[in-house]
């Protein structure tokens, strides 16, 4: 399933992660970023990747000079239809594989949420991060927001999946397969609703906070703190979730 991640991110995707139910609530995941990166009017700001322009267009109404990077033509053309009246001076999208360098650099801060790590292998991983790295300046911040190992294994112990029923109707069921040895889930999504039917399948890599927290630092980036999710809140590795997802923060050293 290499490279799965170059053609998963379409049409689909869109309609299925963009609902509420899998998305959440962006004004408040957007007020939390911009607190722990610091951000101000006109701060330089890399969203990396940026999919459909969740997170950047908000992040630039609210005053930032927001660079969005993704591979996926059809993200960045969704992200272009929803910009609205911004102008490119204060939102731009760029087409780029960032497991390699950006041409530019200088950014106050770097931003990847929402799982956009552990496509491919953990090589891959350290090679975005060390982009993010040095597309900020020296004392920038970084967050990584994503899923980590205990709280996917606390979800899988419950072995019943709870299926998803979103807003517009559609059903949405994963399966997902847990190999401990690879520390990936290999997960299948099938969804039937009113805009029709389908499935996709992915394979992530699912780290520890550890694991997380030591490819960081051999990127060179100094970590400061652990949040709960896309919110300021400390990260408390406890009950029946395990603290659920988790946010990193951490900045250029
Ligand atoms: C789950 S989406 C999240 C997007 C966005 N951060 C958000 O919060 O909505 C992950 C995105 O990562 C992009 N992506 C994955 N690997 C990438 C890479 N090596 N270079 C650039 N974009 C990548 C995909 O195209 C996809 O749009």
């Amino acid at each position: 399933m290499s490279d799965w991640w170059k053609t998963f991110f379409d049409a689909d995707y869109i309609h299925l992660w963009s609902a509420a139910e899998y998305a959440g609530d962006i004004e408040q995941q957007v007020q939390a970023v911009w607190e722990l990166l610091g951000l101000r009017e006109g701060s330089r700001l890399l969203d990396a990747p940026c999919g459909y322009g969740r997170l950047s267009a908000p992040m630039a109404r609210r005053g930032a000079v927001v660079a969005g990077v993704d591979q996926s033509v059809e993200m960045l053309a969704q992200a272009e239809r929803e910009r609205g009246d911004l102008p490119v001076e204060r939102l731009r999208y760029l087409r780029h594989d960032l497991r390699t360098p950006l041409a530019e650099g200088g950014f106050d801060a770097a931003m990847n949420i929402f799982t956009s790590i552990g496509y491919g292998s953990e090589e891959d991983d350290l090679a975005i991060f060390r982009t993010l790295r040095a597309a900020v300046l020296p004392g920038g911040r970084v967050v990584v927001e994503t899923m980590h190992r205990d709280v996917a294994v606390a979800l899988f112990s419950r072995t019943l999946q709870p299926a998803q029923r979103l807003a517009d109707g559609t059903l949405v069921v994963e399966e997902p397969v847990f190999d401990p040895i690879a520390g990936r889930v290999n997960t299948a999504w099938y969804w039937s609703g009113p805009a029709g039917q389908g499935s996709k399948r992915a394979s992530l890599r699912i780290y520890t906070i550890t694991e997380l927290v030591r490819l960081l630092e051999t990127a060179g980036l100094r970590f400061v703190s652990a949040h709960g999710g896309a919110t300021t809140a400390s990260f408390r590795g406890e009950g029946p979730e395990m603290g659920g997802r988790v946010m990193l923060l951490a900045e250029h050293a």
